[in-house]
């Protein structure tokens, strides 16, 4: 069966697409990511849907407003589904857009289903979509959703500042958000009931060759049962600044050798360790020329591991041979924590709930981990959480190689509109 998803993708292909990196670069606040927002109150306004965007920036598209008047009784809070619009630089184009584009196609199939008497809804459905979940502008992920919770305290989140100086809190005053209000919002908070993300597989779990559901068939959906726990730190390598011809191979104390080395020692460290992932992803030589030796550089460390214990361990150990690293080539280094998320296991009677409502139409879904962030995962805290993921036959991810086809969207949406009925 034909849905809407396909056409909505469609409709925002040429938005943010970056042709110096390939791909799309979305940043949150960026015209690309505006200009997604404005796409996204169309198409929930089109449905006769309610559309807020509230103190955090988080848009809400209410299908029944909670405590309307008139409207369907809030008996367990809301059902929310929808994910994010902004991206990593040079990302794919699901990774999160599949999400909101999946509920806007998932409320069309619904409405229909109302109209023909199949569907009797019980309490009020939203779809959200939250700013900043890659943390590529700001550099905390989930950060509309950990604000939301209160998992982050605005004051920290006010003043984290973008490439180009410019304040979480200067952004989002620019974009008609008073920076005094932002921050965790019980209101808000105790409207929602229970959270489904529908998100792009990230990695090859559904598409491994020989990998089938329980029934033995190769499905198109699985249903999320945790997230790894995952943080960034930043290393600051310190040295001398200096001329590149004048100096003596003898007489430097290079930042940027140090900082190699400890893109080596990260490696090490997380393959010595089963399940572990270590990633730099970005290097920042200070002032950066080519005829000049750095007088510092900053890394950025990616590490995930399924047991928050083992990941404390092994950014230890990386912390501490990245300063005997740093020192060995006469610099010095310094380590703070930008996030942390725990590991974090949905809700299993959601997942529960899920797994029972994929299976209609279409083969059981299997339950599968995943590495990488969402903002279910921040949720989870607060409210019961799932997701539901679709194949990605490139098994790739944060890279233009993302993706999905057509009828595995379709599909996605089918599980979405079926799981949605059955909590609704
Ligand atoms: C976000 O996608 C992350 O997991 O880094
Ligand atoms: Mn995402
Ligand atoms: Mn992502
Ligand atoms: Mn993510």
């Amino acid at each position: 069966m034909s849905t809407d998803v396909n056409a909505l993708m469609s409709a925002i292909a040429d938005i943010g697409t970056d042709p110096k990196r390939g791909g799309y670069s979305r940043p949150v606040y960026s015209d690309a990511e505006l200009t997604l927002r404005e796409w996204f109150v169309a198409e929930a306004q089109a449905r006769r849907l309610d559309v807020r965007t509230d103190r955090n920036g988080i848009i809400w598209a209410w299908w029944d407003l909670p405590l309307a008047g008139g409207g369907v009784a809030p008996r367990q809070g809301a059902l929310v589904t929808g994910s994010h619009l902004d991206s990593v630089p040079g990302g794919g184009a699901f990774d999160g857009p599949l999400g909101v584009a999946s509920a806007l196609a998932a409320v069309d199939l619904l409405k229909q289903r109302e109209t023909t008497g199949a569907l009797k809804r019980r309490r009020p459905l939203a779809i959200s979509v939250f700013p900043e979940e890659e943390g590529s502008r700001f550099g905390v992920a989930c950060l509309g959703s950990r604000l939301l919770t209160g998992a982050i305290a605005p004051e920290r989140a006010l003043n984290l500042t973008d490439a180009e100086g410019i304040t979480f809190g200067e952004a989002i005053r620019k974009n008609g958000l008073d920076p005094a209000l932002v921050g965790h919002d019980p209101d808000t908070m105790r409207l929602i009931g229970d959270f489904v993300e529908l998100h792009v597989e990230q990695g090859r779990g559904l598409n491994t060759p020989g990998f089938t559901a329980p029934d033995g068939a190769q499905p198109p959906v699985a249903v999320g049962s945790s997230i790894l726990g995952h943080g960034r730190w930043r290393l600051s390598v310190h040295g001398q600044g200096n001329h590149a011809g004048t100096t003596l191979m003898t007489d430097r104390a290079d930042p940027m050798v140090a900082a190699a080395q400890i893109v080596l020692a990260v490696k090490q460290a997380a393959a010595a360790r089963e399940g572990a992932r270590g990633t730099v992803g970005r290097v920042e030589p200070v002032p950066g020329g080519t005829n000049v030796i750095a007088s510092r550089v900053d890394l950025w460390l990616d590490v995930r591991h399924p047991d928050d214990a083992v990941t404390a361990a092994l950014v230890e150990e990386i912390h501490r041979r990245a300063r005997e690293l740093a020192a060995a080539e006469g610099c010095t280094m310094t380590m703070t924590e930008e996030s942390y998320s725990r590991t974090v296991h949905f809700t299993p009677d959601l997942t529960r709930a899920l797994q029972d409502a994929v299976r209609r139409g279409t083969p059981r879904a299997p339950v599968l981990d995943t590495g990488a962030g969402h903002d279910a995962g921040v949720l989870a805290s607060a409210v019961p959480s799932g997701m539901l993921f679709v194949r990605n036959p490139s098994g790739i991810s944060h890279s233009p190689e993302e993706h999905v086809e057509p009828s595995d969207a379709d599909a996605g949406v089918l599980a979405l509109a079926d799981a949605l009925e059955a909590l609704l």
